[in-house]
């Protein structure tokens, strides 16, 4: 049975280090409370205007297929998962495909937020798997920096997240003791709203209630008006207890899924790579699947949540660290909004 292994791995994060002290310039908060609610001490942001996450992804693409061996032009599939697109319209993984000279190949662009690396990783498994695709690029990719509200008001979102890059190659193997050996994903989209951005978008639930009032040209703002800028419409929004108590019990249910059908145990995990959204989220999963330090991979200290990036950067770096060889059994495992949660287990 032919089945896909990662053939090189990638990342790339900002040189600019924002501290939770450098928030404190822009909005009432503090070291204390940032490191004690969700560990982080510093995440990275995008150079301002020389800086995308298409650029971004394209960094971290780099290093994936050069330890693929492999050239850009053997790519044959690209996925790109992020919630922070360069444009409304196209996606990030046409600018890629130009910005490494790519042949005309397919490109996918993933929308599921924080589980949209595991996302994309299930979709390229399965073109590999039918023996469609033999070298599929896949990217997680997030500039936050540019579209969270730097004011008090947006504290409890602003300060949680970072920008970032992480890729992977997907190749074809027929060793039986390598690659992903199952992919869940799941969705519950009864608390859409929960952890949202709301505009620009199609919904117009803001006029609703006065719909009969206008007239076409000012419908036509509804996508995106000042009304909405002055009311911080075009920033994320989260109940952050909400969607702490929901990612508790999704997180090890959907580890325990992937351990089940592979007939493991959390016992048999040598890394489990959560998204990392929270390190009390992680401590809560690594207590409740009875796992030891060393079998869960952390580094939100350093770069915040960065969304679809945070499962590929923290697996680039476990593996840069050597925490990862051939054969260990690794667990990747996201959450967020949508909801949507997604585990993919994995021989390296
Ligand atoms: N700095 C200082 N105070 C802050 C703050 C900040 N950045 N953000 C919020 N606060 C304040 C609130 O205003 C509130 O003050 P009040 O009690 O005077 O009203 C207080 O801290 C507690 O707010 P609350 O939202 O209840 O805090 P919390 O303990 O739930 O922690 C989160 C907030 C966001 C850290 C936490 O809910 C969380 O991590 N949730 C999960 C979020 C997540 O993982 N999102 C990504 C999903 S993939």
């Amino acid at each position: 049975m032919v089945r896909s292994k990662i053939a090189g791995i990638g990342m790339y994060v900002p040189s600019n280090v924002v501290t939770n002290n450098d928030l404190t310039k822009y909005m009432d908060t503090n070291d204390e409370w940032i490191q004690e609610r969700t560990g982080i001490k510093e995440r990275r942001y995008a150079h301002r205007t020389e800086e995308t996450t298409t650029t971004m992804g394209v960094e971290a693409a780099k290093v994936a297929i050069e330890r693929a061996g492999i050239t850009p032009q053997d790519i044959d599939f690209i996925v790109f998962a992020t919630l922070s697109p360069d444009y409304y319209f196209p996606g990030c993984g046409v600018l890629l495909q130009r910005a490494m000279k790519m042949k005309q190949v397919g490109a996918l662009d993933v929308r599921n937020q924080c589980s949209g690396f595991v996302y994309a990783v299930s979709v390229a498994d399965q073109f590999i798997k039918t023996g469609m695709y033999k070298n599929i690029l896949v990217v997680g990719a997030e500039k936050h920096s540019f579209g969270l509200d730097f004011s008090t008001r947006g504290r409890n979102i602003s300060v949680i997240f970072g920008d970032g890059a992480g890729a992977v190659v997907l190749q074809p193997t027929a060793d039986e003791n390598r690659g992903i050996l199952s992919t869940h994903l799941h969705s519950d989209g009864s608390d859409a709203e929960i952890l949202a951005m709301y505009n620009p978008g199609t919904h117009a639930n803001h006029w609703k209630e006065n719909l009969a009032s206008f007239n076409d040209t000012e419908i036509a703002d509804m996508f995106m008006s000042h009304a909405m800028i002055d009311n911080a419409e075009n920033f994320p929004n989260m109940d952050g207890p909400a969607v702490f108590k929901t990612a508790v019990v999704k997180f090890p249910e959907v580890i325990m899924e992937a351990l089940t059908a592979n007939g493991y145990q959390a016992t048999d995990l040598k890394l489990l790579i959560p998204h990392q959204a929270n390190l009390r989220i992680a401590q809560f999963v690594q207590q409740k699947l009875k796992l030891r330090d060393d079998q869960v991979y952390n580094n939100i200290q350093k770069y915040g949540n960065t969304t679809a990036a945070s499962v590929p950067i923290a697996l680039c770096e476990a593996w840069e660290a050597g925490k990862i060889n051939e054969g260990d059994l690794v667990c990747l495992a996201a959450f967020g909004s949508g909801f949507t949660w997604a585990s993919a287990l994995l021989k390296w």
